[in-house]
C-alpha cells in the first residue's frame, strides 16, 4: 500500500487569513490536538513582518510551547526571518519554507519585490538552512492563476521551481493559491514542473476556492505526487467572503486518500476533533484548551 504525506497547514496558512489574531494558546492546542491525530508535518507559523501579517506574530511563542515529536515548519522570507527562527528553535524536528511566486504581480503585492529578488533573499536563507542541518520547502505561488495576471504559463512555474531546487531546497510545494485553476490545467502545470524537478521532491498545495482542490490532488496523485497540504477546517478563507472556501480540508483529503486504498499515518476521529477545533477559531473566537 502506497503512503501519502499530508502537510498541515491550517495553523500557518489557515489562521494568517482570520481577520482576528489568535491567542497562542489557541495556536498551540490546535497544533498539539493535530500532531494526536497524527500530523507529522505541520506548519505552526512565519517569522514574516508583523506588520504585513499580524495574525503570524509571537510565532517565537508558539514555537517554545510545543512538544517534540512532529517536524514543525515555519515561514522565513528573509535573513531577518532566520535570525528570528534560529533563535526560537529548540531541540527538535523543523523545516523552513522560503516562498517566492511564478508571477510579477504576486510577488510585488505578497513580498514588495520582484520574483529574481525573492529568489535572491531566499537563498542565504536556504544556505544557513543547510549549514544548521535544517530541512527547507520551497513555495511557489499561482502555480495556474495569478490575481493580478491571469492565465500562469505551465513554463513560468517550472522556471521557478528549478531555481529554487538549484538553490538547494528538498522539496518544492506548488501553490495553487487562489483556486481559480482547472484539473487539465493543473496536469499541464505538473508535467512542466515534472520535466526539471523530480516528482518525488513536490509538493501539492491546492486552495479549495472553486471547489476543484480534491479534483487536482487526483491529477497529482495520477502523476506520481505523494505529498500534500492541507488545513483542517479547511481554515484559509477569505476574511472578506465569509464562509468561502479556503485551503483543501485535511480531513476531506484523508477520507479520499483511504477511500482510494492510501496510508496517512492519520486518525479520522482525532483530526475531527482538530478540525473541530479550526472551524471554533474561524473569527477568532477561543476555545480554550480542549
Ligand atoms: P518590506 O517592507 O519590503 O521589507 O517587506 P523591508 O526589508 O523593507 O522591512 C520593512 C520592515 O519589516 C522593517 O521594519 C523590517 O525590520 C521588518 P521597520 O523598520 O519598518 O519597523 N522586517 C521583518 N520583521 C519581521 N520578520 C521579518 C522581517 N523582514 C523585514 N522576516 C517582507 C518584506 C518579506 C518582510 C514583507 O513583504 C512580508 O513580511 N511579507 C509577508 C508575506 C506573507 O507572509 N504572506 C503570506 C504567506 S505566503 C502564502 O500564504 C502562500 C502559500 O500559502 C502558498 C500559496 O498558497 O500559494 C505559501
Ligand atoms: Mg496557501
Amino acid at each position: 500500500m502506497s503512503f501519502v504525506t499530508l502537510h498541515e497547514v491550517g495553523p500557518r496558512d489557515g489562521l494568517q487569513n482570520e481577520p482576528g489574531v489568535i491567542a497562542v494558546a489557541d495556536r498551540v492546542a490546535l497544533i498539539d490536538a493535530l500532531a494526536a491525530a497524527g500530523l507529522r508535518q505541520i506548519e505552526v507559523g512565519s517569522f514574516v513582518s508583523p506588520k504585513w501579517v499580524p495574525q503570524m506574530a509571537r510565532t517565537d511563542e508558539v514555537m517554545a510551547a510545543l512538544k517534540p515529536g512532529p517536524c514543525y515548519a515555519v515561514l522565513v522570507p528573509n535573513m531577518r526571518g532566520w535570525d528570528g527562527f534560529a533563535a526560537a528553535a529548540r531541540q527538535g524536528d523543523y523545516k523552513v519554507a522560503v516562498f517566492v511566486a511564478a508571477t510579477e504581480g504576486f510577488s510585488r503585492a505578497n513580498l514588495n519585490c520582484s520574483v529574481a529578488d525573492s529568489l535572491e533573499r531566499a537563498a542565504p536563507v536556504i544556505a544557513a538552512a543547510k549549514t544548521a542541518g535544517v530541512a527547507v520547502r520551497g513555495y511557489v505561488s499561482c502555480v495556474t492563476d495569478c490575481p493580478y495576471e491571469g492565465r500562469v504559463a505551465p513554463g513560468q512555474v517550472a522556471d521557478v521551481a528549478a531555481r529554487l531546487m538549484a538553490l538547494g531546497v528538498g522539496e518544492v510545494s506548488l501553490g495553487e493559491t487562489i483556486g481559480k485553476g482547472d484539473p487539465e490545467r493543473v496536469a499541464k502545470m505538473l508535467d512542466a514542473v515534472a520535466d526539471v524537478v523530480p516528482v518525488t521532491a513536490l509538493a501539492g498545495h491546492f486552495h479549495d476556492t472553486g471547489g476543484q482542490a480534491l479534483a487536482h490532488i487526483q491529477v497529482a496523485l495520477e502523476k506520481g505526487l505523494r505529498n500534500f497540504d492541507a488545513a483542517a477546517g479547511g481554515l484559509g478563507g477569505c476574511p472578506y467572503a465569509p464562509g468561502a472556501p479556503g485551503n483543501v480540508a485535511t480531513e476531506a483529503v484523508v477520507a479520499m486518500l483511504h477511500g482510494m486504498g492510501f496510508e496517512t499515518g492519520v486518525d479520522i476521529a482525532k483530526l475531527a476533533r482538530a478540525a473541530e477545533m479550526a472551524n471554533a477559531l474561524r473569527g477568532g473566537r477561543d476555545v480554550g484548551q480542549g
